[in-house]
């Protein structure tokens, strides 16, 4: 199976792309690295370490870093996530704990001790794994990928006319993470928005895993509103649960490879753009976003969660 480990800021979208990776028998989830972004970092360990209880998949969890590289902490978007992170669902005090390490130590180790084996997918701000490549260049060399969701190359941004979220919240550890030598994968703007999950998509969700899809069932109303709110869509954009898919099924995705610039001085820092004098990413352009929630869908419901 794909060795994975996500580094995430659950978040209603994170917990979805989280149970997909723990319900799908084609990966195995190494662990889970927290960061700020939807809410603090403090909370977002929280709710992963909840996630991996109501889940019944005990997995590693390791907190990571508390703001960005180089700028003060932005606010959190509580009205997208609700305040804790799951809309109006609360998510109890887990019992696990998590992983002394930290998250840049536990992402070197764990690559370090599986060489060409693990995936990194990140679906928050890229601090912790700028942070991790800070720490031990060897990741580099030492990990089978990186898949990213971030960036809006051919779409407007969601934070602002230019910026997707997870790049301007951090665009410096965005740009490290863009030059550094391993081979990223781009899930942005121009395929997650593409992909829509609707209320009778989690409601059957919610059936076949009364535990977890119904955690997530009435998670995803808030995030509904949201949407309704700000798009006027009659469902929600499915960022985070896209990026995973990217990794299991590639051939959903149409990909064009350039170098990705990230701005990171003025009115557009957090911009994305296509070219430039650094390494080649693989950016999803296309999706086949029907195709994108029928893996989705099919995975939450195979009776693997609870
Ligand atoms: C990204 O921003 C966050 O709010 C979501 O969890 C997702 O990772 C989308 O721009
Ligand atoms: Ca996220």
């Amino acid at each position: 199976p794909n060795r994975i480990i996500i580094d995430t800021d659950p978040g209603i979208d994170d917990a979805m792309a989280i149970l997909l990776a723990m319900a799908d028998p084609r990966i195995e989830l190494m662990g889970l690295t927290c960061i700020f972004g939807n809410v603090p970092v403090e909370r977002a360990t929280r709710n992963a370490l909840w996630l991996t209880e109501i889940a019944r998949h005990p997995c590693l969890v390791a907190q990571g870093a508390r703001h960005p590289l180089m700028r003060p902490p932005q606010d959190h978007p509580d009205f997208v996530h609700g305040v804790e992170g799951f809309g109006a669902e609360p998510a109890p005090a887990p019992r696990a704990t998590p992983d002394p390490r930290g998250a840049a130590r536990f992402l070197c180790e764990s690559v370090a001790e599986h060489p060409g084996e693990i995936t990194l997918i990140a679906v928050g701000p890229l601090t912790n794994l700028a942070e991790a490549l800070a720490h031990d260049p060897a990741i580099a060399r030492g990990v089978k990928g990186v898949i990213v969701m971030g960036g809006a190359l051919r779409v407007p941004g969601n934070v602002t006319s230019h910026a997707e979220a997870n790049i301007w919240q951090d665009p410096e550890a965005a740009a490290a993470v863009f030059a550094a030598d391993w081979p990223v994968t781009l899930v942005g703007l121009d395929v997650t928005e593409a992909v829509h999950g609707t209320a009778a998509d989690f409601a059957a969700i919610a059936r076949a895993a009364p535990e977890a899809g119904g955690f997530l069932d009435r998670a995803v109303q808030f995030y509904f509103a949201f949407h309704r709110d700000a798009h006027g869509l009659d469902g929600c954009h499915m960022h985070d649960p896209t990026a995973v898919i990217a990794l299991t099924d590639p051939g959903l995705f149409t990909i064009h490879e350039t170098p990705v610039r990230v701005i990171t001085e003025g009115a557009e820092a957090g911009r994305t753009v296509e070219g430039g004098t650094g390494p080649r990413l693989r950016a999803c352009l296309g999706v086949d976003a029907a195709a994108v929630m029928e893996v989705y869908r099919s995975t939450l419901s195979n009776g693997r969660l609870p």
